[in-house]
């Protein structure tokens, strides 16, 4: 995909939509060249790349940073970069700053997390012509206020705020919208009340599309294990394989060989 049009066929369509995250040139050069739909530098850049615990620590400079090293390798499918912790939440100026960085990075389009008080702002980008991709549910960067990363919309007031919240960023003109880890039947509730895609994380497979960590389905987060999560490949042991090979071909001066010398 290169256009947020085509999330909306898609759904039209009944046509699952795959997104992975990315946060590097050499992963953008293999995800270009895969079927996989389109690509989200995620603010888990954070944890994943920078092994901090949460996503509280990205910043907008490690955002960026992350940003135009995949631009330089995807460049044939949608790019959508995350809004780290607090930068729709410092007042207007600061998001827009935050968004004409990103666009100027080669973003197709952003994603905020949250509904409520940062519809106005979500509201006011979209205005201004940047496409604006949605998140509910557990929306990490709040984790603190959630005591954990837990299960949400659980008993019916909190699946009716989900609800409530899918269908504001649906009015705020958002063109898709991220659900984390909620209960598949109210995943499939909420994907059938609004007309925009859901992309879904650990919300089962009714929602319009799904999301994963591309190391986590590479296998490569070797202590992460959640239930929602499908490894792909032992990426983490494949990889240890690897290097313990090269290391005993150099010290039993195996590498090089003649081939491989000048
Ligand atoms: O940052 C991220 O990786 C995300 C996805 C899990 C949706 O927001």
């Amino acid at each position: 995909m290169k256009t947020i049009n085509e999330f909306k066929i898609s759904k039209e369509k009944n046509k699952p939509i795959s997104l992975v995250t990315c946060y590097d040139y050499w992963s953008a050069l293999i995800i270009n060249e895969t079927e996989i739909d389109a690509v989200l530098v995620g603010d888990s850049a954070a944890m994943v790349m920078h092994g901090f615990s949460t996503t509280v620590n990205a910043e907008v400079d490690m955002m960026a940073y992350h940003i135009a090293a995949v631009k330089r390798g995807l460049t044939d499918k949608l790019l959508i970069a995350d809004f780290p912790f607090l930068a729709n939440r410092r007042g207007t100026r600061y998001a827009m700053e935050t968004v004409d960085k990103f666009m100027k990075l080669g973003a197709n389009a952003v994603k905020i997390e949250g509904a409520g008080s940062n519809i106005k702002t979500i509201n006011h980008i979209i205005q201004s012509g940047v496409p604006v991709m949605g998140h509910i549910g557990l929306t990490p960067q709040s984790v603190n206020a959630f005591g954990g990363f837990l299960l949400q919309g659980k008993d019916s007031p909190s699946a009716k705020r989900l609800i409530d919240e899918a269908k504001e960023l649906e009015n705020a003109g958002c063109f898709s919208i991220v659900l984390e880890l909620v209960p598949s039947q109210l995943a499939k509730e909420i994907t059938e009340a609004i007309n925009i895609p859901t992309i879904g994380i650990g919300a089962g497979v009714f929602t319009s599309g799904q999301v994963l960590v591309l190391q986590d389905l590479l296998g490569l987060s070797k202590n992460f294990n959640p239930k929602f999560l499908r490894k792909y490949m032992n990426g983490f042991d494949l990889i240890k394989d690897a290097l313990n090979k090269y290391d005993t071909d150099v010290k039993a001066k195996l590498f090089p060989d003649e081939k491989e010398s000048f």
